[in-house]
């Protein structure tokens, strides 16, 4: 099988050495030899992390996508412009056509499974979700008996390993993300992972394969961990919880919720213990129940691993052309976040005088929300004081209400932190 890569950074690069490393075991399993013989690069006189003495570069991708003897192509570039050229060419040159990018197929995905459909070649993406837990075939294949009922996860690395450290090892959110970047997990624009982009177009992918609908990237309700504080971290801490950046997919009725937002969940949780660069998502199906799968969500040969399973699928399946695509679509509509209930965590700063926890239990008590646990802690010479709230379940449009009425009051110094809170298991 020959095969052309487009990109040689840390997931071409990993891809190239795995095939290096176990080359020789995937043929004895597969009967198929796999040669990398093109691969395209940005700039052919920079170094590479593998060796390329028997692959010929170029700088122009397009002469991969139209190599006459190419029969898939990894697309390991990135971004949602060229790259959706190159696919749509190699699907239309009958190649078929592995990638990790989740922005181009939580963007053009719809379409280019259509084309690829039509073409009779395949598109296939595990790497795009999760690096190197196979997600997605657990998913399709593994689960495929199940009603999928919900899904919710640690779907970004770069989010993870920030959260981890600044916990662990309280340090500065910006060194962590410099440090994420380094280590090639972080995405070429880090405001994709800190934002929760990353993980709110991986959920897409999730939500479509697990609930059998179209791709709805833009319907997912979006909030990064960029606001998430040493302090709130503290108090998580303090309260039996961690605050984990969670990408949720939920059935309700006719409905799916799709929400990527920092959370709170008890540390008697598994996902709680997930830190670092892991990953893991937690599926609820209804004849198996509750799943989890763990795995490294970023890195060079984590993310290679995937890509060549992919690969391994297109050998076992060529001769059937085997055509991966939706099958009927469900039509199940994106519930709006601002309407379901959760629990919450929120942060005030307040003016410690007399009577103000007095007032802020009557606006509570105005939205008919209780309270579970309080925390108040004096914080300057100033007599500013944290309260820090966890609810009940409540309506998010009542801890809405609640929010605007504090941070209209004359004690209230500051905006109020809000975090959903979760129970998972
Ligand atoms: P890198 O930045 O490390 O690598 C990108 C590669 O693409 C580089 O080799 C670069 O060339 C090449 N490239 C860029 N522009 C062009 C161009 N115009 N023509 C030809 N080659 C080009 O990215 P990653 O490997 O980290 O990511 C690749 C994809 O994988 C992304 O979609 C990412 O979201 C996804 N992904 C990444 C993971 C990770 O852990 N990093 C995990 C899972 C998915 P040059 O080296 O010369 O600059
Ligand atoms: N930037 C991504 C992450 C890479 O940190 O999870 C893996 O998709």
């Amino acid at each position: 099988m020959k095969v052309g890569i487009l990109g040689l950074g840390t997931v071409g690069g990993g891809v190239v050495n795995v095939l290096k490393k176990n080359g020789a075991s995937i043929e004895r399993r597969t009967g198929v030899n796999i040669q990398v013989i093109l691969a395209a690069v940005r700039d052919i006189k920079q170094d590479r992390i593998c060796d390329t003495s028997n692959i010929k570069l170029t700088e122009d991708p397009f002469e991969v996508v139209n190599h006459p003897e190419i029969d898939v192509v990894l697309e390991l570039i990135g971004g949602t412009g060229l790259t959706k050229k190159l696919v749509e060419t190699a699907i239309k040159n009958g190649k078929h056509v592995i990638t990790a990018n989740k922005a181009l197929i939580a963007k053009h995905g719809n379409k280019l499974i259509q084309s690829a459909n039509k073409n009779k070649v395949r598109l296939l993406f595990e790497a795009s979700v999760a690096g190197g837990i196979p997600i997605i075939k657990s998913l399709e294949q593994g689960l495929s008996a199940n009603k999928i009922e919900s899904l919710a996860g640690i779907i970004n690395g770069t989010g993870n390993f920030i959260l981890t450290e600044m916990k662990e090892k309280n340090r500065d959110f910006d060194d962590v993300l410099k440090e994420a970047q380094s280590l090639g997990y972080a995405e070429a624009d880090p405001t994709f992972d800190v934002e929760g982009i990353d993980a709110a177009q991986k959920l897409a992918i999730l939500a479509a394969i697990a609930f059998g609908t179209e791709l709805q990237f833009d319907k997912v309700f979006t909030k990064g961990i960029s606001n998430i504080t040493t302090e709130d971290i503290n108090y998580a801490t303090e309260l039996g919880y961690t605050i984990k950046h969670l990408g949720i997919a939920k059935r309700v009725g006719n409905g799916i919720e799709l929400r990527v937002h920092p959370t709170l969940i008890s540390n008697e949780e598994l996902i709680a213990n997930v830190n670092g660069v892991m990953n893991a998502v937690l599926v609820k199906g209804d004849a198996l129940g509750t799943s989890l799968y763990y795995g490294a969500g970023a890195g060079e040969e984590a993310t290679a691993s995937s890509v060549i399973a992919d690969l391994i699928d297109i050998i076992n399946n060529q001769t059937s052309n085997h055509i991966l695509g939706w099958k009927s679509q469900e039509k199940l509509t994106v519930i709006d976040t601002e309407s379901i209930d959760s629990e919450f965590y929120l942060r005030l700063l307040v003016s410690n005088m007399k009577g103000v926890l007095a007032k802020i239990t009557g606006i509570f008590h105005q939205y008919n929300v209780s309270i579970e646990e309080l925390i108040q802690k004096q914080i300057d010479e100033n007599n500013n004081a944290h309260i820090v709230i966890i609810t009940n379940k409540v309506n998010t449009k009542d801890i809405m209400g609640i929010k605007a009425a504090i941070e209209a009051s004359e004690f209230n110094q500051d905006n109020m932190q809000i975090i959903h809170v979760e129970s998972l298991d």
